[in-house]
This record gives structure tokens, C-alpha cells and sequence, in this order.
């Protein structure tokens, strides 16, 4: 079964990076919903290791507020909810439970530039793909690396091996607010049939 014309605009071809938000709020319910099937998408060795912050009270937003920059700065604030999306540097704890015919753990805890490469490769994988899911269920998104990671990290992540990745903007798009759409390459010159 292929999606039909309108399920790809929602998510694909009509879907925009917006920068102004309509006062709807989002509920926690609709959060949980959009981790549900953005946990289902494939990562290497099954190791999962992206983690979300989903920052949607005033007290929240304020303590992002000194790490954004000024361009991203009103669109973060007024966005009901903001996701920092996150890396466990140390996801390899979990890979008993999460990939337990192998003893995948000794595979990262023996290389730290293997560990840090998948759960970047990975992490990453997993915020596109929470932008895909965000959009399957009818939001809109703003990713962001506008950001100083430093301050986001010690501000939310302090003591913890968790690291901010990038920002990505959740709610209802302001149209009026979205910049001009820009041009994709196109698969003559991105792509190679080998
Ligand atoms: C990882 C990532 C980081 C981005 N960082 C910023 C940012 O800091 N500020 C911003 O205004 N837009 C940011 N963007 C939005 C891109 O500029 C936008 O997605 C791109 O121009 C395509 O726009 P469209 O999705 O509306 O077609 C980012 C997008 C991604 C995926």
C-alpha cells in the first residue's frame, strides 16, 4: 500500500519549515503520540539513542531562552512546544534490553568513536524522523541548529549523559509567516543509478 497524493503533501511535498504559530495549543496526549511512532523507525542495532525534550511550560521556554539565537529567538518562544532533540552518549546501556541476542553493548563500550558516531548517525536519524511523524499527525515543524549547544546542555542536561542534537519547533503554522520555498536539486544531481 503507497500513501495517497494527500498523506504525501501533509508530510512530503507540501509540508514547510515554519517560523509563526497560531495560539492552538498541543496536547501532551498528541506529544506521546507523535514519540510513538517516531520510536518505531529503524536505528542501528536496534540502539535507539535519541532522546526528546518536549519544552512547552512558560518556565521551560525560559530557560531556552538564553541559548537561541536572535533569529530563532520569537518563533521559539511563541512555539507551544519546542523539542530538543537529544543523544544519550551512553544509549549502549540500554542495548540489553533493546538488542538482547548479542551482547551489543561491548561493541560501543570498546570504541568510544564507534559509540559516538552511531549515536549521532542515529539520534539524527531519529529527529528527521520525529519531524515526519510530527507531520503525520498533523503538525507543523521548525528544525533549528540556531542554537548554542553549551548553554542548552547545562541548562537542561546538567550531570547527565544526554547532549542537545538540534531544536525542532512543534504546532499549528502561521502561513503568513513562512519564507519563500527554496529549490531542492534535483536527482540528476544528487543522485547516481550505480
Ligand atoms: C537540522 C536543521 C536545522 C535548521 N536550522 C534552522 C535555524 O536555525 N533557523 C531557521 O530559521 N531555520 C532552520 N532550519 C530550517 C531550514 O532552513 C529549512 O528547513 C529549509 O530552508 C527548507 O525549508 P522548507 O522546509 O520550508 O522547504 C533548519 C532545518 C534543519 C533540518
Amino acid at each position: 500500500m503507497t500513501l495517497d497524493q494527500q498523506a504525501l503533501a501533509t508530510v512530503f511535498t507540501e509540508a514547510r519549515s515554519h517560523n509563526g504559530w497560531s495560539d492552538k495549543p498541543v496536547s501532551d496526549a498528541l506529544l506521546r503520540d507523535v514519540y510513538d511512532l517516531t520510536k518505531m523507525a529503524p536505528t542501528s542495532a536496534n540502539c535507539c539513542p535519541a532522546r526528546f525534550i518536549f519544552v512547552r511550560s512558560p518556565e521551560a521556554k525560559e530557560k531556552l531562552r538564553p541559548s537561541l539565537s536572535s533569529g530563532n529567538l520569537e518563533k521559539t518562544m511563541t512555539a507551544p512546544v519546542t523539542v530538543i532533540a537529544a543523544i544519550d552518549s551512553e544509549f549502549y546501556e540500554k542495548l540489553p534490553e533493546l538488542f538482547p541476542h548479542a551482547d551489543a553493548r561491548s561493541w560501543f563500550t570498546s570504541s568510544p568513536a564507534v559509540a559516538e558516531e552511531t549515536a549521532f548517525r542515529n539520534a539524527t536519524l531519529q529527529a528527521g524522523y520525529l519531524i515526519l511523524a510530527a507531520r503525520s499527525l498533523g503538525l507543523d515543524t521548525g528544525a533549528m541548529s540556531g542554537f548554542d549547544k553549551a548553554k542548552v546542555d547545562e541548562a537542561f542536561f546538567a550531570g547527565t549523559t544526554w547532549k542537545s542534537n538540534f531544536l525542532i519547533n512543534l504546532g499549528y503554522g502561521d502561513p503568513s509567516k513562512l519564507f519563500g520555498r527554496l529549490p531542492r536539486l534535483p536527482f540528476e544531481d544528487a543522485c547516481l543509478l550505480a
